[in-house]
């Protein structure tokens, strides 16, 4: 793996699915893989638990680290070839992502979508330039259109707490008061179709995700259809990307609540978090004894320190 930018850089998912459980079991058995070696992580945007997973699963594989936030501490970066920088962007990608690797021996970025120009968001400039021109392996810590360390993280937790072979895992999307992107659950959809899993969508009209992740996946309109015989639920709001970045619904007949899970079996509920209670999810659901929100962002630290090890034992 010469970098972690979606699941297309994993060889075999299984095998990373393995070491991520080991991981999960261990925290502490490889802590001086990473001696002397150093973590950058760039932010274009707020974090709480990538910022902090990222820097404990360092932590745990004795690295340092060093934390960038753009916007607020370093210059504004200009990512588009060619153009003349005479408005705010201080520097370019191409010396930044060079310099940096300089300092680093693997980076990590946040940078997520516009939501106003579909072409732009999903031509990925940002990252794809960082992996241009930097040196040592890039992280993808969510971006424009993907979160791979959350998928990863959600694979470990359906794994840790599945009963059958195959579970019946449905992405259902929930309303939400702003315009999110569509990363995590492209994402998801992503991992989930590699995975040992029966993955179901469901959505309101008019949010259907962009085909490249989506086909060949069942999406069924009706929501509480959709959850029958469910085991996990995992909830999402993302924005139009046919109407791209648009809020079309907050139709709160949508919330995932009580009377839908009833119809599962007696589902785990997932959310990547941060979440709106009463919104997304009722506190009913969220403060269940089926929900695993916790231990699924617990998980971050596994999946970005297996991440991690893979870089760091070439
Ligand atoms: N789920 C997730 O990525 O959380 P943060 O935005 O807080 O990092």
């Amino acid at each position: 793996m010469k970098n972690f930018f979606s699941v297309k850089d994993v060889e075999n998912i299984n095998d990373l699915l393995s070491k991520a459980l080991k991981v999960k079991a261990n925290p502490l058995a490889n802590q001086n893989l990473g001696k002397n070696k150093t973590l950058g992580l760039i932010f274009y945007n707020s974090s709480l638990r990538t910022r902090i997973s990222s820097q404990k699963a360092a932590y745990n594989l004795g690295m340092d680290v060093i934390v960038l936030n753009i916007g607020n501490d370093g210059w504004q970066l200009e990512s588009k070839d060619g153009v003349v920088m005479d408005q705010g962007a201080a520097e370019h990608i191409k010396e930044a992502a060079a310099v940096i690797s300089e300092y680093v021996d693997v980076i990590g970025i946040r940078c997520f979508a516009g939501l106003e120009d579909r072409k732009l968001d999903y031509s990925e400039e940002v990252l794809q330039n960082f992996i241009k021109y930097a040196t040592v392996p890039i992280i993808n810590l969510e971006s424009s259109t993907l979160h791979p360390l959350q998928s990863l993280a959600d694979l470990v937790t359906i794994e840790s707490n599945k009963k059958k072979v195959r579970p019946k895992v449905v992405l259902t999307w929930a309303p939400h008061p702003r315009a999110l992107p569509q990363a995590v659950a492209n994402s998801f959809v992503e991992w989930m179709k590699e995975a040992d899993v029966d993955l179901v969508i469901t959505h309101p009209k008019g949010y259907d995700l962009a085909p490249q992740f989506v086909n060949g996946v069942t999406v069924e309109h009706n929501q509480k259809k959709a959850f029958e015989k469910a085991d996990f639920i995992y909830a999402k709001n993302w924005s139009s990307y046919t109407e791209y970045g648009k809020i079309l619904s907050t139709d709160q007949s949508w919330t995932v609540n009580q009377d839908k899970m009833s119809v599962t079996n007696s589902a785990k509920f997932m959310h990547c978090l941060p979440v709106r209670r009463n919104v997304v999810v009722s506190d009913e659901v969220i403060d269940s004894e089926n929900s695993i929100v916790v231990e699924q962002a617990g998980n971050r630290v596994v999946s970005i320190q297996t991440v991690l090890q893979e870089f760091l034992k070439k």
